[in-house]
């Protein structure tokens, strides 16, 4: 660890000796000694000292802990803030995450220790942040470069693949689809919006060092230098699911709207989102922002039921479903549910059936190689590419109001069933 400039606002003085006393002792720690008690005053000392560090006791007078924390990230980042209080709990420290805040630690029980690490942890932070911007800075296109790409900019088209049931292939045919749509000529990338268990860096064998997370901490002024460094480049561009569970509940539906809008002004054909099984507010955000919603079901009554029940949440709001396009993956001629039988349950027809070839996925999956690029000619490579031209051709690039107000519905339903 190198020297680290730290303040601490806190109004009860006790405690803020306390701290003041702990972080004497904590070896390299540049402790910023001051007596500032309002906001304004805060403030100007961060900007004026640049510390690594804001401890901020969440009762700091005249502002909620949550909106100055929000503040200090968007106004001194790559500053971390770390929260304080005498208790904590699990919904204040996802509050803290979503503000921005890197810890969120009780001063009730606060050991050296227990200081030391989150004090590591945040000047990993602070690293890691300053590395972002310097290789930003670095890569930034002349203004009037950038000026005649934004108007030449073609629109990029947001393909939400989605099953209600876990292990429906939702990950595999992003990827293979990601690789064929690139292999055309194409420009992709791929979100992993699975952000608890998102495997397609796995699947793709890019092992990157940055995450959708990363983005998160720079909320408040996400450009576009910041998100490309983030960004994985490879044959299939990915913006990797958060390597941690920690880090995975700090995004929420708000913050992972804005990071797809803004990935939607850069210069992809196509931007495919992975999302979870799981309908949470995020997932929500990526339905709803789809222009093609690809609903992944397969021949298992299980399944069947899920995508039913999930069809019946949007049918319930008569709603337009011109922009889903229902796959049957792992399809097996032979099984008993057909593609009739999903039409007559679903009421809605199949767009489009990938056949079952366990060695082929689970080779092409285990290596890391979509199995598009490396076994050409088989029947699920075929019928990959012949969604992926599917997806080319289809001229309508009509934004999906459809689903977008079936979603909405969804999500007023989501929400309120979550608050009873
Ligand atoms: N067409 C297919 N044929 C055979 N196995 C498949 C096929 N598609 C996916 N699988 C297998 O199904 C499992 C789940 O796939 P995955 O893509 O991880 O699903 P999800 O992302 O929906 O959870 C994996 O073991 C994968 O190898
Ligand atoms: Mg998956």
């Amino acid at each position: 660890m190198e020297i680290m400039k730290v303040i601490v606002f806190e109004i009860l003085p006790m405690v803020g000796k306390n701290i003041a006393d702990l972080l004497k002792s904590i070896p390299l720690v540049d402790l910023i000694e001051h007596d500032v008690n309002n906001t304004e005053e805060a403030i100007e000392l961060i900007l004026s000292h640049h510390p690594d560090v804001v401890i901020l006791g969440n009762d700091f007078p005249g502002i909620d802990g949550y909106y100055f924390t929000k503040m200090i990230r968007k106004e001194a980042a790559p500053t971390q803030v770390i929260m304080i209080a005498e208790m904590v709990s699990a919904e204040s420290v996802r509050q803290a995450m979503r503000a921005g805040a890197c810890d969120f630690i009780s001063y009730k029980t606060l050991t050296v220790e227990e200081l030391s690490l989150a004090l590591e942890n945040a000047a990993q932070l602070v690293a890691e942040e300053k590395e972002i911007r310097v290789s930003a800075k670095e890569q930034k296109e002349p203004v009037a470069q950038l000026q005649a790409k934004t108007r030449t900019k073609k629109p990029t088209k947001i393909i939400s693949l989605y099953s209600p049931k876990g292990g429906s292939g939702v990950s595999t045919i992003t990827t293979n689809l990601a690789w064929s749509l690139s292999s055309n000529g194409l420009k992709v990338l791929i979100v992993d919006g699975d952000f608890l268990f998102g495997d397609i860096g796995v699947l793709l064998n890019q092992q990157s060092n940055h995450s959708i997370s990363d983005l998160v901490r720079f909320e408040g002024n996400l450009d576009e230098d910041v998100i490309k460094e983030v960004i994985n480049h490879g044959d299939v561009d990915l913006l990797a699911a958060p390597s941690n569970v920690e880090k995975s509940v700090e995004i929420n539906g708000p913050i992972f709207e804005k990071i797809v809008k803004e990935l939607s002004q850069l210069d992809y054909d196509f931007l495919l989102i992975n999302s979870a099984s799981h309908l949470s507010d995020s997932t929500i955000v990526a339905l709803e922002m789809a222009d093609t919603l690809i609903l992944v079901g397969t021949q298992e009554i299980s399944s069947l039921r899920a995508n039913g029940l999930f069809l019946d949440l949007t049918r319930t709001l008569s709603i337009s479903r011109d922009n889903l396009m229902l796959v049957i993956n792992r399809f097996d001629k032979g099984s008993i549910l057909t593609p009739g039988k999903f039409n007559e349950y679903l009421k809605i027809a199949v767009s489009h059936t990938i056949p079952q070839d366990y060695g082929t996925v689970l080779l092409a999956n285990n290596l890391g190689v979509p199995f598009v690029k490396d076994h050409k000619g088989l029947p699920i490579t075929l019928a990959i590419e012949s969604l992926a031209d599917m997806l080319i051709t289809e001229k309508s690039q009509k934004k999906a109001s459809g689903v977008s107000q079936v979603i909405k519905s969804v999500a007023s339903i989501f929400k309120t069933k979550k608050t009873k």
